[in-house]
């Protein structure tokens, strides 16, 4: 075996290792949103002003990326705990130019939110609670919240879009 193959299959399984160990601290893996998906999650953003965008766990960038894109004049942040992603998520930034996007390699829940004007996120149930939580801790007010996949607790949504895809993805629209 080429000594080059050995360092492929080393990185990998360094790679895999240290997404699974994060995935387990996090409680989800840094599944990317489909396109269909993006696509709903970045028309639910239409109309929402000119303030500060930030994805609450911005995995491999898809989101992220496709909100820099959009609003070019904006500050589009994303926050993502798992090394291998925000590092692939960091060079999409680089190659595509996007000098409005932050890609910040920190725990959202230890983020100071309180000029943004849209969130936006895909996490899980147990996530969602906590991200109730954090918006009530920190008096969040005059944002709109777009949640993939998952509803906020005690919480009624603006607007629910399905995504035309097989599960039927709702995305949740909400105003505080
Ligand atoms: C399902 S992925 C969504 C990725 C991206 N937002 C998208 O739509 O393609 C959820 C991501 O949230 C990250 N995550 C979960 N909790 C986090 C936290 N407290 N701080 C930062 N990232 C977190 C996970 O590592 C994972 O990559």
């Amino acid at each position: 075996m080429l000594i080059i193959e050995i360092i492929f299959i080393v990185f990998t399984l360094i790679a895999a290792v240290s997404i699974v160990i994060t995935s387990m601290k996090t409680g989800i893996s840094p599944s990317p949103s489909s396109g269909k998906t993006v696509r709903v999650i970045v028309e639910a953003t239409e109309n929402s002003g000119t303030g500060p965008m930030v994805d609450l766990g911005s995995g491999w960038g898809t989101l992220v990326v496709a909100l820099a894109k959009k609003y070019p004049h904006r500050q589009v942040t994303g926050y993502e705990l798992s090394l291998v992603p925000w590092l692939f998520s960091s060079i999409r930034k680089y190659v595509s130019g996007l000098d409005n996007l932050i890609l910040n390699r920190l725990d959202f829940m230890d983020a100071d939110l309180s000029d943004v004007s849209v969130l936006t996120c895909y996490l899980f149930p147990g996530g969602m609670v906590s991200l109730k939580d954090k918006l009530g801790r920190d008096n969040l007010s005059d944002v709109i919240i777009v949640s993939s996949t998952f509803a906020l607790p005690e919480s009624n949504p603006v607007k629910v879009v399905r995504v035309k895809d097989i599960y039927r993805t709702p995305i949740y629209l909400y105003r505080r």
